[in-house]
């Protein structure tokens, strides 16, 4: 196992009935900013339980966070901030959601151009803005890390970045607020953990024997809930499950002591910024030609995946690879996503833009090994279709 320093600060509330406790978690005499997405926490009455709960607090409100979170928009809180005297952010929504608002956290009172905080990881901050969460789209882990991922809207530009400063104070994990969610974002959630776990897990082994066991535990129960949520989507245990998958997904624990991969996100951001395709499907795109493009480097966690995910344990090594790669595409393709860039409306005329951002962002050794250049980016993107 490798060296690893730990320490993850959230507070996680978990389960039904969990949100009043948000009066509890944020003191009386704090300022708050309130900051949402496009409406759905109005229409599955998640907004209304917050605003009952925080009723002898002061509230004003930040909303309209979109998807892949902008730059620009989210630059629009700061004056609210500042007028208002703003001491606590509250975040209720996904991923997009919490993301935007550790971007305006460390933004409120960032003395230089605010794109640094973007570009730079960790990020040049010596102060942020402390904030709770109310999660209601389990995918993305945003609500016990301390990364963020910001979109720009006049350039294709999608970057993470971190800072310690940036872990929520607490998150409220209540399952039923995602029974709201559509098919599209319950797959895209599903698909965003698995890809988590494997950025974490499918690299070389380094005897972690824990932390292979408890990615692996991840995926099985990944593959065993899903089913169960598109069946019924008000399944409670279901839902449950899935939330705590998501968090667990991304919340250090599993990625410490291990190598980490992290190129099928790079290359999937780039994904996004140019051709628009949400998260979740830009990732079950990107992760099959990766593992078939790296499946040398790759290969002994591959197998030890495929016998102890898929249950294959027959064929030539090759074959065994080749058959937990057609099992990981079938599974994303059972959720209703769509695993080739084709079926997205991309040409393979237009990798080399994809190319080009790269190269822009500096992404030219991605993987765990740093041995992904561009010529191997571009080969893992042609084989995307
Ligand atoms: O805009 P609203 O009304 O909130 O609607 C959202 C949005 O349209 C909707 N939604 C959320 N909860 C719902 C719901 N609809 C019905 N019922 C609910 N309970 O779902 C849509 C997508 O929301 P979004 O927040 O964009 O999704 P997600 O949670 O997948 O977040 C994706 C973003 O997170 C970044 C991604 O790159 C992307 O920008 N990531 C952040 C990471 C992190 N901070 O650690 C790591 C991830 O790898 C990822 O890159
Ligand atoms: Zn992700």
């Amino acid at each position: 196992m490798l060296n690893f320093t730990l320490q993850n600060p959230t507070k996680i509330l978990f389960g039904k009935n969990q949100i009043h406790h948000v009066a509890r978690e944020i003191p009386l005499n704090k300022r708050i900013l309130l900051t949402y997405g496009r409406g759905s926490i109005k229409s599955n009455g998640v907004y209304n339980q917050v605003i009952r709960a925080l009723k002898n607090h002061t509230i004003f409100e930040f909303d309209g966070i979109e998807p892949n979170p902008k730059f620009e928009q989210l630059l629009q809180a700061i004056p609210i901030i500042k007028k208002n005297k703003i001491d606590f952010l509250l975040a209720v929504g996904g991923g997009s959601v919490i993301d935007g608002t550790k971007f305006i956290a460390a933004a409120a009172k960032y003395k230089g151009d605010p794109w640094n905080i973007v570009i730079n990881d960790p990020s040049p901050i010596d102060t942020a803005l402390p904030l709770g969460c109310v999660l209601t789209l389990p995918a993305t882990g945003s609500e016990m890390n301390c990364g963020s991922v910001v979109s720009r809207s006049s350039s294709p530009d999608k970057l993470s970045f971190g800072h310690d400063l940036l872990y929520p104070k607490f998150s409220i994990l209540d399952p039923t607020t995602t029974f709201s969610l559509p098919p599209k974002q319950t797959a895209n959630g599903i698909i965003d953990t698995f890809i988590h776990v494997t950025e974490q897990y499918l690299t070389y082994p380094v005897g972690a024997s824990l932390q292979d066991r408890q990615a692996e535990s991840i995926l099985l129960t990944l593959i065993e809930e899903a089913p169960k949520v598109f069946a019924n989507p008000k399944n409670h245990s279901a839902r449950a499950n899935l939330m705590w998958c998501a968090t667990w997904g991304l919340n250090d624990f599993i990625g410490v002591g291990v190598p980490n991969d992290w190129a099928t996100h790079k290359l999937g951001h780039e994904i996004t910024a140019r051709f628009g395709l949400d998260h979740g499907e830009s990732l079950a795109v990107v992760l099959p030609s990766l593992l078939n493009i790296k499946r040398n480097q790759k290969k002994e966690k591959i197998l030890q995946y495929g016998k102890r995910i898929w249950n294959i344990t027959k064929g030539s090594d090759n074959e065994k690879i080749d058959k937990a790669i057609m099992k990981t595409r079938m599974f994303f393709e059972s959720l209703g996503t769509k695993t080739k860039l084709s079926a997205y409306g991309v040409s393979k005329a237009q990798v080399p833009l994809l190319i080009q951002q790269l190269k822009r962002h500096g992404l030219t050794a991605l993987g765990e090994h740093g041995d992904i250049n561009l010529k191997q980016s571009e080969s893992i993107y042609r084989d995307c279709f």
